[in-house]
C-alpha cells in the first residue's frame, strides 16, 4: 500500500472503529462481533506501525480518555493475581523464613524487600510494546477492564520497548497531598468524602467516566513483570525501570540476611510519614523465580513472598473504663481507658473523649468495642463504637456532679460544652498548673516534667510553683531514680529558667483563656507585669485580640488574694525580661507585618510553626490560633487542617509557604 492509500484507509478505519468503540464501550451494544472490531483495530494498528508518521492523537490506538461507560467489562487474568500473607512482627517474619527453609533446605537465596503501596492492584498488558489493556485485580482471576482510566495515569507508559505479550503489575495510588485536596473539593461540593487514600484510589479507578479518573491524578508503581524471562524478582524491577515504569526505587533493597531485612523494614517505617504517598508495610520475596515457583502457593497466597506490615494506624480495642481528668483551668475531660493496643508503632491505653457531647455523639459505654486511631497521627482518639458487638453488659457513663478529686461542685455554663470544677484550690488543678508552669512554652525547665513534679508534690518538697526555685540538690537526690549528678543538672536547669521574657511569664501563670498569643499581646501592650496587674477592665478590653471574656479573666486573676500571694513569692526568684520595642501593639515602631494577623495550618517545610510565629511577631505581625474574618493571611503548609476550610469559607486570603517566605 502506498502512503496516500494508507492515509485514506486509516482515516476511514479510525471513524468506523470509533463508531463501534462508542457502541461497545459506552452503549454496551455492539452491532458487530468483538472479533470483527479487533480485526479492524488490528488493521489500523498494523498500518500505523508501518507508517508511524500517520499516527495522530485522535487515533483510537492513542486514546487517552473516552466517553463515559455504562459498566466495566470483565477481564480474565492470564496469570492469577495473588494476594500476600501478612506478618506484623519480626517473630512472625522469622516463622515464615523457617517454613521456607524447611521446604527448600539446600537453596541459597537473597531477599528482595520493597514498599507495600497502599492502593489498588492493577494489571497492565502490553502487546508488542503498546498498552493493550489494564485491569483491576477483582477476585484474582477475573478483574474489571479499566484501560481508559489507566491511560489517564501519567506514570503509566502507553508504549514500551518490548515484544510479544508483556504484563506489568503494580499499584495505582494517590498521593497524600492529592487525597487531601480531592477530599476538600468533595466536601465543598457536598460529594463523597473518602476515608483514606486507598479508597480514593480505588474509587477513582472505578469511575465510569475517565475524565473523573483523569482529574484525580493517580500514580502507578510497578512491582511485577510477567512475560519476560528473567531469573530474579530484582531483575524484573530493573527491567520495569528500564521500560519506563515507576518503582519503589530507593525504598527497595536486595539483601542476603534476614537481620538486614528487619533493618530495612525499620528504616522504611521511619520514613513512612515523610513519603508523598501511603505505604502499609514492605513486601519481602525470595529473590529467585525458580525458588519462588518451587515453593508454590497456599490458597491464594504464594509461599515465596510475604507482606511485612507496619502496625496499623487504626485498630479495635475495648473500653475498660471512662475516667475524668481535671485540667489546670478546672475543665473536666472524660478519657477512655483502653485495653492497650499498638497504633502506628506506639502502645495506646488512653484516648480523650473531649466532653459530654462527644460521648453522646459516639454513644460510647464502658465495655464497648471501639475503633481507635491517632488524630493527626499523634493523639489517640475513639473513632467509632462497634455497637453490633455489644453484649448487654456495657455500662452507660455520666459526667459526675462533683469533682472526684476535691468533691467540689461541677458547673457547666449555659451553652458551654465543657464542665468545670470551680474550686480554685482543687489539688488536681493545682497539679496541672504546675505541669503547665514548667512546660516548654512557659518556664521551659529542662528535664522537669509531670513525673518528677508528681514526686516533688507527693514527697512534700513543693507546695506551689514558686517552691521549685527553692529546691536544693540534696532534696532532689533523695528521690527515687535520682543520683547526685542528675539532681545537680536539674538544679542547674531550674536556675537557668529563672530569667524569663515577660510574655512567657504571663503565659506560665496559667490564667484562664490567656494562651501563648494573648500573653504576647499583653506583654507587648503593657511592657511590665506591674502595669498589667494594675490594668483596669477597660484597658484590657482595648487591646486588639483581647475580648471581654479574656479581659475579665486576666483582671480577676490579678485581684485574687491567693494569686497575689503566689506572685509576691514567685517574684523573689525570677528575673523578668522586658519585651523589646518594635511591636505595633506596644506603640513601638511598626514592623513590616504590622497589624497583620496570620494563622498557620499544616506542616511547613523550611521552619517549625513556632519559628514561623516568632518571625511574624518579630516583624510586628500577629500570629493567631483561630481563623476569623479578621485574619489577614492563612499560611497553608503540607496537610492543612480544618482551619484551611474555615478560611476558605470566610474568604480569608490563603497563601502557601513560598508566598509567606516572600512576605517575610
Ligand atoms: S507483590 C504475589 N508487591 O499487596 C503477590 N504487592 O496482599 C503479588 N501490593 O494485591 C503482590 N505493594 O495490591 C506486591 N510491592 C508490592 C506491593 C504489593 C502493594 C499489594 C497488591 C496485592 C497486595 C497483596
Amino acid at each position: 500500500m502506498t502512503k496516500p492509500e494508507a492515509k485514506g484507509r486509516i482515516e476511514k478505519l479510525k471513524k468506523l472503529i470509533d463508531k463501534y468503540r462508542y457502541q461497545y464501550h459506552v452503549l454496551n451494544k455492539l452491532e458487530i462481533s468483538e472479533e470483527a472490531l479487533d480485526s479492524l483495530k488490528h488493521e489500523l494498528k498494523k498500518l500505523e506501525d508501518e507508517f508511524p508518521e500517520l499516527i495522530t492523537l485522535d487515533s483510537p490506538t492513542q486514546r487517552v480518555a473516552g466517553k463515559p461507560l455504562k459498566e466495566f467489562k470483565k477481564v480474565k487474568h492470564q496469570t492469577k493475581m495473588m494476594s500476600l500473607e501478612d506478618v506484623f512482627s519480626e517473630e512472625e517474619f522469622s516463622e515464615w523464613l523457617t517454613r521456607i527453609k524447611k521446604l527448600a533446605p539446600r537453596d541459597v537465596f537473597h531477599f528482595y524487600a520493597e514498599p507495600k503501596f497502599d492502593g489498588l492492584a492493577l494489571s497492565i498488558v502490553y502487546e508488542d510494546g503498546v498498552l493493550k489493556y489494564a485491569a483491576t485485580r477483582g477476585d484474582g482471576e477475573v478483574g474489571e477492564d479499566v484501560t481508559q482510566n489507566v491511560r489517564t495515569i501519567e506514570s503509566v507508559p502507553l508504549r514500551i520497548d518490548a515484544k510479544g505479550r508483556v504484563e506489568a503489575r503494580g499499584e495505582a495510588i494517590i498521593t497524600k497531598k492529592n487525597f487531601e485536596a480531592i477530599n476538600r473539593k468533595q466536601k465543598k461540593k457536598g460529594g463523597q468524602i473518602y476515608a483514606n487514600s486507598r479508597n480514593l484510589a480505588a474509587g477513582s479507578l472505578r469511575q465510569l467516566d475517565p475524565k473523573i479518573t483523569a482529574s484525580r491524578r493517580l500514580d502507578f508503581f510497578a512491582y511485577d513483570l510477567l512475560g519476560v524471562a528473567l531469573e530474579k524478582h530484582s531483575e524484573e524491577h530493573n527491567a520495569l525501570r528500564d521500560l519506563g515504569f515507576k518503582t519503589g526505587d530507593d525504598l527497595e533493597e536486595r539483601r542476603k540476611d534476614a537481620g538486614e531485612v528487619f533493618k530495612h523494614y525499620k528504616k522504611i517505617a521511619e520514613r513512612r510519614e515523610k513519603l508523598a504517598y501511603n505505604i502499609d508495610g514492605i513486601v519481602v520475596s525470595v529473590d529467585g523465580n525458580g525458588l519462588f515457583k518451587k515453593l508454590g502457593t497456599v490458597g491464594k497466597t504464594p509461599r515465596g513472598a510475604i507482606a511485612f506490615k507496619f502496625s496499623p494506624k487504626e485498630t479495635t480495642t475495648k473500653v475498660e473504663d471512662i475516667i475524668v481528668q481535671v485540667g489546670r483551668t478546672g475543665a473536666l475531660t472524660p478519657v477512655a481507658v483502653l485495653r492497650p493496643v499498638e497504633i502506628g508503632g506506639v502502645t495506646v491505653s488512653r484516648a480523650t473523649l473531649h466532653n459530654e457531647d462527644e460521648i453522646k455523639r459516639l454513644g460510647i459505654k464502658v465495655g464497648d468495642s471501639v475503633i481507635v486511631g491517632r488524630a493527626g497521627d499523634v493523639i489517640p482518639d475513639v473513632r467509632k463504637v462497634l455497637k453490633e458487638l455489644r453484649t448487654g453488659h456495657e455500662k452507660e457513663f455520666h459526667m459526675p456532679k462533683h469533682c472526684h478529686v476535691c468533691n467540689h461542685e461541677i458547673k457547666k455554663a449555659h451553652g458551654d460544652i465543657i464542665a468545670y470544677c470551680v474550686n480554685k484550690n482543687c489539688p488536681a488543678r493545682h497539679r496541672e498548673n504546675l505541669y503547665h508552669f514548667v512546660s516548654r512554652k512557659a518556664f521551659n525547665v529542662d528535664g522537669l516534667g509531670p513525673k518528677i513534679l508528681d514526686a516533688f508534690l507527693d514527697n512534700g518538697l513543693i507546695q506551689d510553683a514558686a517552691d521549685i526555685f527553692e529546691l536544693k540538690e540534696g532534696d532532689i537526690a533523695l528521690l527515687e531514680r535520682f543520683g547526685e549528678k542528675s539532681a545537680e543538672n536539674l538544679v542547674e536547669a531550674i536556675k537557668d529558667a529563672k530569667k524569663i521574657p515577660l510574655a512567657r511569664f504571663i503565659y506560665a501563670l496559667g490564667i484562664l483563656h490567656v494562651g501563648e498569643e494573648t500573653a504576647v499581646d499583653l506583654a507587648n501592650h503593657f511592657g511590665s507585669l506591674e502595669k498589667l496587674g494594675k490594668a483596669g477592665l477597660e484597658d484590657l478590653e482595648k487591646i486588639p485580640n483581647v475580648g471581654e471574656v479574656v479581659a475579665k479573666s486576666a483582671y480577676d486573676w490579678f485581684r485574687d488574694d491567693h494569686n497575689k500571694n503566689f506572685l509576691r513569692k514567685l517574684l523573689k526568684y525570677v528575673h523578668i525580661e522586658k519585651p523589646a520595642l518594635g511591636r505595633s501593639a506596644s506603640g513601638g515602631k511598626p514592623g513590616k507585618l504590622a497589624g497583620k494577623t496570620f494563622v498557620f495550618t499544616g506542616e511547613l517545610e523550611s521552619m517549625s510553626r513556632d519559628e514561623a510565629k516568632a518571625k511574624v511577631r518579630d516583624l510586628g505581625g500577629d500570629p493567631s490560633e483561630t481563623v476569623s474574618k479578621n485574619t489577614d493571611y492563612i499560611v497553608a503548609g503540607e496537610n492543612p487542617g480544618s482551619k484551611y476550610d474555615k478560611a476558605k469559607k470566610l474568604g480569608v486570603k490563603i497563601i502557601d509557604e513560598k508566598a509567606f517566605l516572600k512576605l517575610i
